[in-house]
């Protein structure tokens, strides 16, 4: 039986939306994603969206619409995807890593307090795996120090904690639309604040500094523009939003299928001895965006090698990334800085998990990592 890691679930309805966008004539942003952004900022409870071509462009504008560069530092996780380190850099910040709580893989929030200092601006949490972080406790140590909190929720759109959801304590929250995320369109990402100026700025660094985007320009008579700020070219299109907008309007449906899944498949893979888990608080509802499980960081890369071998998808979310090449030759991160980091990045697996995979892939997984182990 082969597996796949993972499988999109773009069907009729979005192909159909898809057709309608190409029907039209304005194919860059536009109507269909001033829609997306109006219903996801009804989605996710909060004033203002803006859609971007990914999670990685929205950090990037979310940094500098907070003003931060040259010589600030943004403190955040090694237990991440590269694009939250390499977002701070682009602005000429430095990121600063702490080490994560052992048994959920988010920062923690009292390294984070050791790690301040007079050049400190800010902190990307990053609500991994689909559970947010403690916002509660970030906004204490953000508002005692005078720090900004930009969430990186890539895995968690849907996600809550003690009825906080991504963007309403932080000051940005930026999501992905990468292939493999909740809802997708193959690539894009969006920010959502409560700020009006925050936004207003992104929308002007998402398409050069223009004061006035495509749209504007050609709907209607033409009117001069003009350049205030050297932006970028990170806006989201017509095309990606027709793709998410059918997704966003299934998202608690989806939800409900992925909560299903993931009790299923934990319930199954706690029969697997040696095996641990992050662990979902109990004031927490997870977005459910990986599944992945801990095991002895002695045989993790043979484990996963002899997964391929059964024709079973897999990856590693993440290894901790201060010891990659570039982190260590640049700021000098050795082994044993980030020993909760460092052991959960040797002994990740991760598991396929998608609303198409069936109960008995499920099954067969368990089974064959059982047999492996
Ligand atoms: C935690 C995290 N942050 C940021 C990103 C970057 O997202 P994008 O590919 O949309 O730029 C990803 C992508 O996988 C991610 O997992």
């Amino acid at each position: 039986m082969k597996i796949e890691f993972y499988k999109h679930n773009i069907g009729k309805e979005e192909k159909d939306k898809v057709l309608e966008c190409l029907d039209g004539i304005f194919l860059t942003t536009g109507s269909y994603v001033a829609e997306f952004e109006n219903k996801l900022a009804q989605y996710l409870n909060i004033e203002h969206v803006v859609g971007l071509t990914s999670c990685t462009a929205a950090l990037h504008l979310s940094l500098l619409a907070l003003n931060i560069g040259e010589g600030d530092e943004v403190i955040t996780t090694p237990l991440t995807f590269i694009a939250t380190a390499t977002a701070i850099m682009h602005t000429g910040a430095r990121p600063v890593f702490v080490d994560v709580e052992p048994e959920t893989g988010l920062i923690n929030p009292d390294n984070i307090k050791k790690a301040i200092t007079k050049y400190t601006k800010a902190i990307i949490p990053v609500h991994l795996y689909g559970q947010m972080c403690d916002m509660k406790a970030l906004k204490s140590i953000a508002q005692n120090s005078n720090l900004k909190i930009i969430e990186d929720a890539a895995h968690c759109l849907e996600g809550e904690r003690d009825n906080i959801r991504p963007g309403q304590l932080g000051d940005i929250a930026c999501f992905s639309f990468y292939a493999t995320k909740n809802i997708t369109s193959g690539e894009g990402g969006a920010i959502a604040t409560k700020n009006e100026e925050i936004a207003s700025r992104i929308r002007l660094l998402r398409q050069h500094g223009m004061t006035k985007e495509a749209a504007d320009r050609y709907s209607g008579n033409y009117q001069h523009w003009d350049m205030i700020e050297c932006g970028w070219k990170y806006n989201m299109d017509n095309i990606q939003a027709s793709i998410l907008l059918p997704q966003l309007d299934k998202i608690d449906f989806y939800w409900q299928k992925r909560d299903e899944l993931f009790n299923y498949y934990l319930k199954q893979i706690q029969r697997v001895d040696g095996l641990q888990y992050p662990i979902i608080k109990n004031n927490s509802k997870s977005a459910y965006h990986l599944f992945t499980v801990w095991v002895n960081k002695k045989y993790r890369d043979m484990v996963l090698k002899k997964l391929n071998t059964y024709g079973i998808g897999v990856a590693v979310n993440y290894r901790a990334i201060h010891l990659l090449r570039f982190f260590k030759e640049k700021f000098g991160y050795t082994r044993n800085y980030f020993p909760h980091a460092e052991e959960i990045g040797d002994s990740t697996i991760t598991l396929p998990f998608y609303l198409k995979l069936q109960n008995e892939e499920v099954d067969h997984v368990v089974k064959v990592l059982k047999e492996i182990i």
